[in-house]
């Protein structure tokens, strides 16, 4: 095992952004910074129900999931054409480039889109592009997740999985996301299926706001890979068992979690713990626009608020690695150049 050096508490900060890392829960909807949503809105021609960016900020007071789910939903309005969907997902790409993540596995809402009569193709097309230029340009590897909307009809995920499939060779998995509570993952067992069936990666939300009870259908019913969020798990010591001895990733989001009011602040957040357990967590930024804050500052207010060390920090970034779904020699390349970021510390380099 990595022998990992200590670092002082003034210097971590800088240890957190500068190593390399995977970012695995991000809603790229939920990366529009409002000022690109008036721009998209004027260009568009879409109305919006605020007056300007700052009356759009100040709304973005939430009390749970709900509540911002209903301002999200009415952020994406603004996404119309192909490259609309391009210029989103280059933003974030940027910024999370500058953030040191060497790979994005970045999820996707399409029916928002097409209940709005966008075709799927302008939506994948779009994210796409920008994926392969963000390989070209800044040598980011990006992949795309499409994502199922848990309070809509199983039905209605077997028809945006039929559209979507043309574009299979565009994005690797699928998702469960949207309005946890009173949609548990077996609504959507036999979507998921079929999914397993076409050889897609497979992931949902579960224990975010919802039981551990969804935790568990979501490992025996919908059999996937990482649970997003799962942070309700320590509820249930057999449960916690279960997902260490498994190895399942936990793609956890510290500041959504306290925005939403699922933690009633980040000292309180349960991170350390799910560490201390032996679960594979990883630290995210879910919906960067809305909730404060990219991936790296996701990080370093977790560790200023629980007092966690670079031995955490090694542990999260190998984990968000390892838990990605890029191929294994790139996964090597970045453990290797992981070590090299610790090794530096050795030197005081930071
Ligand atoms: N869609 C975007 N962000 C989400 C979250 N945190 N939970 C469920 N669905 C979402
Ligand atoms: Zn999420």
């Amino acid at each position: 095992m990595f022998k990992v050096p200590t670092v002082s508490a003034e210097r971590l900060p800088a240890l957190l952004r500068a190593m390399p890392k995977a970012e695995l829960h991000i809603h790229i909807e939920g990366s529009l910074e409002p000022e690109m949503i008036f721009a998209l809105a004027q260009r568009n021609g879409v109305s919006l129900p605020y007056a300007d960016v700052q009356a759009l900020r100040s709304a973005y007071a939430f009390t749970d999931l709900q509540s911002f789910l209903d301002i999200y939903y009415a952020g994406a309005s603004v996404l119309l054409h192909e490259q609309d969907f391009y210029d989103m997902a280059r933003a974030y790409l940027a910024r999370a480039a500058m953030d040191n993540v060497v790979r994005a596995e970045i999820f996707f809402d399409p029916q928002t889109h097409t209940a709005r009569g966008v075709s799927m193709a302008a939506v994948v097309n779009g994210l796409h592009r920008a994926c392969e230029d963000a390989r070209a340009e800044w040598g980011i590897s990006a992949a795309l997740i499409l994502c199922f909307l848990r309070h809509l009809s199983e039905e209605d995920a077997f028809a945006t999985l039929e559209q979507a499939l043309p574009l299979q060779d565009k994005f690797i998995g699928v998702g469960l996301d949207s309005s946890e509570v009173g949609h548990p993952p077996e609504k959507f067992a036999r979507v998921f299926a079929r999914c397993r069936q076409l050889g897609l990666h497979t992931v949902a939300h579960a224990g975010e706001e919802g039981p551990p009870a969804y935790i568990w259908s979501a490992l025996d019913v919908l059999k996937v890979e990482r649970i997003d969020h799962g942070v309700q798990a320590l509820r249930d010591p057999v449960l916690v068992q279960r997902l260490a001895q498994g190895g399942v990733p936990l793609t956890v989001c510290p500041l959504s979690n306290q925005k939403l009011r699922v933690f009633p602040d980040l000292p309180a957040h349960n991170l350390p713990q799910l560490l201390e357990a032996g679960l594979c967590a990883t630290v995210n930024s879910d919906d960067p626009a809305y909730f404060g804050g990219y991936i790296n500052d996701n990080f370093t207010q977790l560790f200023a608020a629980t007092g966690m060390t670079a031995r955490h920090a090694y542990q999260l970034a190998s984990n968000s690695l390892q838990a990605s779904f890029a191929p294994e020699a790139d996964k090597r390349a970045w453990a290797h150049r992981l070590k090299e970021c610790f090794e530096r510390c050795y030197e005081h380099d930071y």
